[in-house]
């Protein structure tokens, strides 16, 4: 019997439209659209096998055990692949990060996406980047954005049929850069999912999913036509939006440190200065400054030196989950 095993290496994404709470949230069918960046450096490596003598699904996280919640979403998105292959093995899955997880770089995009990468391959089953979009987004919204390299779009859709990803541009349309400023490392106290399911308290999110078309369009334009002014604009009032509905939430959520919201206030002053920056937050404490090639170098300096800054991390548009060959120990 040929070995049901498979290795795959996806990308995180930051995005420029936010998906925050969902219609669906068993199926993850978001309350809203949503456009991201695939980015290039910061990854997840996976290797899935499906093998007959195991027990149940076996899931290493940087070669630590996970936690049960973390085991029941991988366990979701096996049974899909199982039921879509018309298999019944359990798998063993161990996955390796880059890049520090739950510190608000969404490493559940890249890892959702090279897992539904490596087991639909181990299954043998070979789909079109759309089906697989669909398979990711059963074990983390973000997820479902990952499957493209580039410019992503998120359509919400209101089933599983109709909530998939397709691509904006390639990588290569556009060299916009994201240079993370990281304020803490430590896992986040709330996580994304509790925080979808929140987002329904909040007074302010019919208001901001009702408006999300809009800011999709200016999104999609301003990728399409390169144009920085415009998409600065709309992203920052896109990351405002999100916050401003975890702030209303009940209980309210808040994710930003001092630094974080001192950071973000400079930022649109740099840019009236003539700077190509944009800031944009996900659920965690530290701040990605989108900018153009040519303000990387003062972007990165002026980011290292302000106060509260741990670290920073300098990605480019990045592609596509990739196959690993994986020597035949024949
Ligand atoms: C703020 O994809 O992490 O980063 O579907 O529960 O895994 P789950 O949530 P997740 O949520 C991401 C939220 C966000 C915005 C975004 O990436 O669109």
């Amino acid at each position: 019997m040929t070995a049901r095993r498979a290795r795959a290496v996806a990308h995180p994404n930051i995005a420029l439209v936010k998906y925050w709470g969902n219609a669906n949230s068993e199926l993850r069918i978001p309350s809203n659209g949503s456009i991201s960046l695939t980015l290039d450096g910061l990854e997840t490596d996976t290797l899935v096998v499906f093998r007959a003598d195991l027990a149940n699904d076996e899931v290493l996280v940087d070669e630590q055990r996970t936690s049960a919640s973390t085991e029941a979403r991988v366990g979701r998105v096996l049974d899909h692949v199982r039921g879509m292959a018309g298999i019944e093995a359990f798998a063993r899955v161990e996955s390796r990060n880059s890049f520090p997880s739950g510190a608000g770089l969404a490493s559940s995009a890249s890892a959702f996406a090279a897992l539904a990468a490596a087991a639909t391959a181990a299954a043998g089953l070979a789909l079109e980047p759309e089906e697989l979009s669909r398979v990711a987004r059963l074990g983390s919204g973000s997820a479902c954005r990952s499957i493209w390299g580039g410019y992503v779009e998120w359509l919400a859709g209101s089933d599983h049929a109709g909530s998939y990803s397709l691509q904006i541009a390639p990588a290569e349309h556009w060299d916009l850069r994201d240079v993370v400023a990281v304020m803490s490392r430590q896992a986040k106290a709330v996580g994304s999912s509790e925080g979808h399911d929140r987002a329904r308290s909040s007074p302010l999110q019919p208001p901001r999913v009702a408006d999300a078309p809009r800011r999709l369009a200016i999104c999609r334009r301003a990728i399409l036509a390169r144009d920085f002014e415009a998409l600065a604009a709309v992203v920052e009032q896109d990351s405002d939006l999100m916050h401003e509905v975890m702030a209303t939430s009940s209980p309210p959520l808040n994710y930003s440190l001092p630094s974080t919201t001192a950071l973000r206030q400079a930022v649109p002053a740099w840019r009236a200065e003539g700077l190509p920056v944009a800031y944009t937050q996900d659920a965690g404490p530290n701040l990605h400054l989108l900018c153009l090639p040519e303000a990387v170098g003062v972007v990165i300096e002026r980011v290292r030196t302000f106060d509260g800054v741990v670290d920073t991390l300098h990605a480019r548009p990045g592609g596509p989950p990739r196959q690993i060959e994986i020597p035949n120990r024949g």
